[in-house]
């Protein structure tokens, strides 16, 4: 008996999950998505190419693996249906190596439109949420009224689908949302809705099945699992800064309802973070630039949003945080990528503590939206240099290696891997 090993993102999103994913799957038999759906963007990159994947598992350019949509993804058949055209384009068989759980829920157009609606009624508020329908469609799968891809095969499912978006236009009615001018993807809501009906005909040509018995079987036989997080810690809806988060558990937990397996049988987690921060869409972010340095680390670390193409907020390190995530989680092994980001920076922060109110503390408060945070930052000297040619964790630039021996002293976690360009071929492994 095996067990599934997990990825997570241990920030605020974007930390590199999609390329570490690709690069770790030649270990593995079987790729699963277990949360999230299409407001992910994970990009991979090898031979020059680079392509964006948001709902479909980061190891499906590799033919002989099979990739899992599992029970707690959500899915949004147009842009499914896109993922696939593309994916096709570049040599990829989907059709070969892709089963998607019965059990996954999916977005309706007017999940989306109430999303947009939800979103117009916080006003200032909004949590600036990627407008793919993430929030409606998890809050009908709790309401237990939402649609499962198994539905889609049942002969009462348009009966059930215009149920639904029924209630979902008389919500939006109870917002004060005009429908008028509403448009998605320059789609009014009858022509999104032709387009989605069509599409779930690309989903009929997949294998759909009782993906915890696939995975469970597996498991059984031998067979390696990696299970890839979207989002990250910061963004979870039980332990991120709620409520500027997404609406699923993108922490370790997630992995068990999210697939079907039990705790036990849960092995390695794989802690993904960012040498520095980002974070795009509202919320507290005590780390945040605001300066040169701040449009600096945005531009050479090309931080705009893979799936909103929104420009990232970006700061520094923060540990507090990151230890958060780390417990959470309950990383084994800490992966680090994009310091090459920092090549050119004389010097290079670190908070190391928050101060609240006169006192210093390292845990985050119940009140991290409200009070005023100040981060403790410890200075390092920048390495000054490309790191493109170092073939091995021990060729890096000793000051990176400071720097990052404080990043796990902190973290209380083990570095194994340190990613150097978003290249496929560019990690290296410490071990
Ligand atoms: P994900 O959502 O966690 O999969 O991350 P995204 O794909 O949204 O964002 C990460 C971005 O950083 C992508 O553009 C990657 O190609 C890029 N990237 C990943 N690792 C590295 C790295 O080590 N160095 C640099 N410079 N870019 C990287
Ligand atoms: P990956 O998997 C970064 C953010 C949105 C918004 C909040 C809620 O690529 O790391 P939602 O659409 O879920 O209702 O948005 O969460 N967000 C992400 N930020 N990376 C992501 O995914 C994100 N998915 C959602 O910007 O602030
Ligand atoms: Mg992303």
């Amino acid at each position: 008996m095996t067990k599934v090993d997990v990825l997570l993102g241990l920030q605020w999103g974007d930390e590199g999950k999609g390329k570490i994913v690709d690069v770790l799957t030649p270990k593995y038999d079987v790729i699963a998505r277990f949360q999230g759906g299409p407001n992910a963007g994970h990009t991979l990159e090898f031979n020059g190419m680079k392509h964006v994947l948001h709902i479909i598992p980061s190891g499906i350019f590799h033919q002989d693996k099979i990739n899992v949509i599992g029970n707690g993804v959500i899915v949004e058949p147009c842009i499914f249906r896109q993922e696939i055209e593309q994916l096709k384009e570049k040599g990829a068989q989907p059709e070969k190596n892709l089963y998607i759980s019965k059990k996954a829920h999916l977005i309706l157009p007017s999940h989306r439109m109430l999303d947009a609606a939800n979103e117009q009624a916080k006003g200032n508020r909004k949590i600036g949420s990627t407008l793919k329908g993430i929030g409606p469609t998890y809050t009908d799968k709790i309401a237990r009224s939402g649609l499962r891809i198994g539905d889609i095969l049942a002969s009462d499912f348009r009966e059930r689908y215009e149920i639904l978006k029924n209630q979902h236009l008389q919500t939006a009615h109870t917002l004060n949302f005009d429908l008028t001018n509403f448009r998605l993807d320059g789609l009014t809501l009858d022509e999104y809705e032709t387009r989605w009906m069509e599409a779930l005909e690309t989903l009929k040509n997949f294998k759909l099945i009782n993906s915890e018995y696939f995975i469970n079987h597996c498991l059984e036989e031998g067979k390696k699992v990696l299970a890839e997080g979207a989002q990250a810690a910061m963004l979870d809806v039980d332990f991120g800064t709620y409520p500027f988060v997404t609406s699923s558990n993108c922490i370790a937990a997630g992995v068990c309802s999210g697939l079907g397996i039990a705790p036990s049988k849960v092995g390695r987690i794989y802690g993904i973070a960012k040498a520095y921060c980002t974070r795009v869409g509202a919320g507290p972010f005590p780390t945040e630039l605001f300066d040169e340095t701040g449009k600096e680390l945005c531009d050479k670390g090309h931080e705009y949003g893979s799936t909103t193409g929104r420009p990232r907020r970006c700061g520094w390190i923060d540990m507090p945080a990151l230890r958060y995530a780390c417990m959470l989680d309950g990383v084994t092994d800490l992966v680090i990528t994009k310091p090459d980001v920092m090549n050119e920076f004389d010097e290079v922060k670190m908070c190391t503590a928050y101060e609240i109110d006169g006192e210093i503390t390292d845990e985050l408060p119940f009140e991290y939206n409200t009070l005023e945070i100040h981060p403790q930052f410890r200075t390092f000297p920048g390495w000054k240099q490309s790191i493109a040619g170092c073939k091995s964790f021990e060729e890096l630039p000793q000051e990176m290696k400071d720097y990052l021996a404080v990043v796990e002293q902190q973290a209380g976690v083990h570095i194994s891997a340190v990613s150097t360009s978003p290249d496929r071929k560019d990690v290296l492994f410490r071990d």
